[in-house]
Parts: structure tokens; C-alpha cells; sequence
């Protein structure tokens, strides 16, 4: 058995490998590109063609007072409702972190979700990654 302070120290070792191997900059995601935000665009396109990082940020771009953004659960996505919504932002430049490898689902809170303004749980990866790796048996 490892004395737990050995365990921590590894697992800090381990994190801080990961990082150094990971580009140190967070990167932006622009959801949408560079048509941001709006009506009628394939958003799951979009999620298909990125690659998220704990630790990277996603930026919604939009009209200010025409569209906002919820995070909601699945659920809420599902139907389209803000109902127990996890955040909410309206700021026409929102930057998100994402802090937690966990699906994430947006949607506009205005009615627009029902022309497609609804961001799929994507997944953000590796921490998932680093975890199933010390769970593989490896210690
Ligand atoms: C968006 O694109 C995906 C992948 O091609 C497709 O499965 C999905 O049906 C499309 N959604 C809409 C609303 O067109
Ligand atoms: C996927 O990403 C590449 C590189 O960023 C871009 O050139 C391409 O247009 C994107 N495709 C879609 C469907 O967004
Ligand atoms: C969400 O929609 C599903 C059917 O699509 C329904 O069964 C469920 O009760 C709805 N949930 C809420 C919270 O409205
Ligand atoms: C989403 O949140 C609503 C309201 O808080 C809750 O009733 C529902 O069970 C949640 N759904 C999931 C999949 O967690
Ligand atoms: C938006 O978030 C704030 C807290 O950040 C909350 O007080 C407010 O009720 C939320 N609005 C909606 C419509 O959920």
C-alpha cells in the first residue's frame, strides 16, 4: 500500500506531465465560427470538428438583447426549456470556461432553440483521459 501523501505527490506528478505535454495556451472555441451564435446553423458540425480540453474556453458571439445562452442538463436540451438552467449569459461576447470534463449543453433561452440555436453535450476530455489511465492498474 501507498502512504496517501505518495499517492498525492504521484498524482501531482502526473498532472503536471499532462500539462506539459498539453499545449499551454487554453484554446478558444468560437461556437459556430465565424457565424457565431444564430438561427439555422448545424451545431453539432461544429462540435464534431473540435477537439475540447479541460481548461479551454468556449465563446458564444451573437446580437446582444436578440439571443442569449443557457447551460442547461440534458433535459433542458431535449426540451428546449431554461427551467433549473445551470447559467445564463447575454453579454453578445460570453467566454466559458470549461473546468470540468462533463458533457455540456447550451441552448438560446428565447424560442431560437427550436431553429437549431442548441449545442449537443460535446465532451471535454483529458482529465477523463489522466483519470482512466491511473484506474487502468497501472500502480
Ligand atoms: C446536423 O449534422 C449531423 C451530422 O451530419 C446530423 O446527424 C444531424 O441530423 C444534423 N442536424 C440537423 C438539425 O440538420
Ligand atoms: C473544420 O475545421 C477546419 C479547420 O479549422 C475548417 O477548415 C473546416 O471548414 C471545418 N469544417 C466544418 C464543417 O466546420
Ligand atoms: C421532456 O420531454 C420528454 C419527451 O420528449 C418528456 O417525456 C419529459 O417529461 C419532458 N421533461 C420535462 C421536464 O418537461
Ligand atoms: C435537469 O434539471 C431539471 C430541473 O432541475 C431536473 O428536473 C431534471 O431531472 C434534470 N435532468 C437531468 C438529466 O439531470
Ligand atoms: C440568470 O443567472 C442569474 C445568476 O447568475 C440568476 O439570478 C437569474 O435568475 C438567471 N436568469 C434566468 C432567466 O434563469
Amino acid at each position: 500500500m501507498m502512504s496517501s501523501s505518495t499517492h498525492l505527490i504521484f498524482s501531482l506528478l502526473l498532472i503536471s506531465a499532462a500539462t506539459t505535454l498539453c499545449p499551454i495556451h487554453a484554446t478558444d472555441h468560437i461556437v459556430g465560427a465565424n457565424r457565431g451564435w444564430n438561427p439555422n446553423i448545424n451545431y453539432t458540425l461544429w462540435a464534431n470538428n473540435h477537439t475540447f480540453y479541460v481548461g479551454d474556453l468556449i465563446s458564444f458571439r451573437y446580437q446582444k438583447n436578440q439571443y442569449n445562452v443557457f447551460e442547461v442538463n440534458q433535459t433542458g436540451y431535449d426540451n428546449c426549456t431554461t427551467e433549473g438552467a445551470v447559467g445564463n449569459w447575454s453579454s453578445g461576447k460570453d467566454f466559458i470556461p470549461l473546468n470540468d470534463a462533463k458533457r455540456y449543453y447550451f441552448i438560446c433561452g428565447n424560442g431560437q432553440c427550436y431553429s437549431g440555436m442548441k449545442q449537443k453535450g460535446f465532451g471535454v476530455l483529458i482529465v477523463s483521459f489522466a483519470i482512466s489511465w491511473l484506474g487502468s492498474g497501472w500502480m
